[in-house]
């Protein structure tokens, strides 16, 4: 079965709502540019869901950049799977680096968002990656490994084929150096075979595998034309609508 290529913004705690908008608007201008083929999506913070949701395009997708794990409660300060579902977001990331590291975001509760994420009815985009001491100490594998088995433990076997895994090498996040093309697919490659293993051949066929980390429009063909990457998690270059509109061209 072919995979669906993705590209998805992620805009971390950038643009208000008039951002957000003149984004939107921009984008909607040269929707012809999207191609059918591929799927779109924007991760955006939480107060920007609702003008995006009314103004993207419609083959771009809301995606949200967080969630905590619990239906409803007393967690002050905090977003349920429930609430961003029925918003019609449809992608949620989790683990991305900046959690783990700068909120302390565990293997466990990673995994625990990417279950309610699941339960909610939404695709969880399960974000790995190594740092630069582990890159040169020679444990990327083993990093990579442990929190793509981590993070998708107890998911159906077509939970994991219709998730998606986005492989950032912390070192190559907002630091303008990328991975190599060949070992970004080295790497995504390892995925699929850590899921063949752990799930089932046909959940590490279908699950779809993005790279991130200082992707922009004049490197992502490179990764897009990997055999096991299927599309890029994108931070600062996803912020331009032209810029993404550039990534889109050059993906479809
Ligand atoms: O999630 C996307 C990200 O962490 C990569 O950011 O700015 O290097 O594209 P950037």
């Amino acid at each position: 079965m072919a995979r669906t290529p993705l590209l998805m913004g992620n805009w971390k705690m950038y643009k208000t709502v008039a951002e957000a908008r003149a984004f939107a608007e921009e984008l909607g201008q040269h929707s012809q540019a999207l191609g059918t083929a591929v799927d779109y999506a924007i991760c955006a913070p939480f107060t920007s869901l609702h003008v995006l949701r009314v103004m993207l395009p419609a083959q771009v997708k809301m995606g949200a950049q967080n969630v905590y794990p619990e239906k409803e409660g007393a967690f002050t300060g905090e977003i349920s799977p429930l609430m961003l579902a029925e918003f019609g977001t449809q992608y949620v990331l989790a683990g991305h680096s900046e959690r783990r590291t700068l909120f302390g975001e565990s293997d466990q509760m990673v995994n625990h968002k990417v279950r309610a994420i699941v339960d909610a009815g939404m695709i969880p985009v399960l974000c790995v990656g190594e740092n630069l001491s582990q890159k040169e100490s020679g444990q990327t594998q083993a990093i990579v490994s442990g929190q793509v088995t981590q993070g998708i433990a107890g998911l159906s076997s077509d939970a994991v084929a219709r998730a998606v895994i986005a492989y950032e090498p912390v070192w190559a996040i907002g630091s303008g150096k990328t991975a190599t093309a060949e070992d970004a697919e080295t790497v995504a490659r390892e995925i699929r075979s850590v899921i063949a293993e752990h799930v089932d051949a046909a959940a590490a066929n279908a699950v779809r595998i993005l790279y991130g980390g200082s992707v922009k429009p004049d490197n992502i063909a490179g990764f897009i034309q990997q055999p096991n990457i299927d599309g890029a998690l994108v931070g600062g270059a996803s912020l331009k609508a032209s810029s993404f509109v550039e990534m889109a061209s050059a993906i479809g």
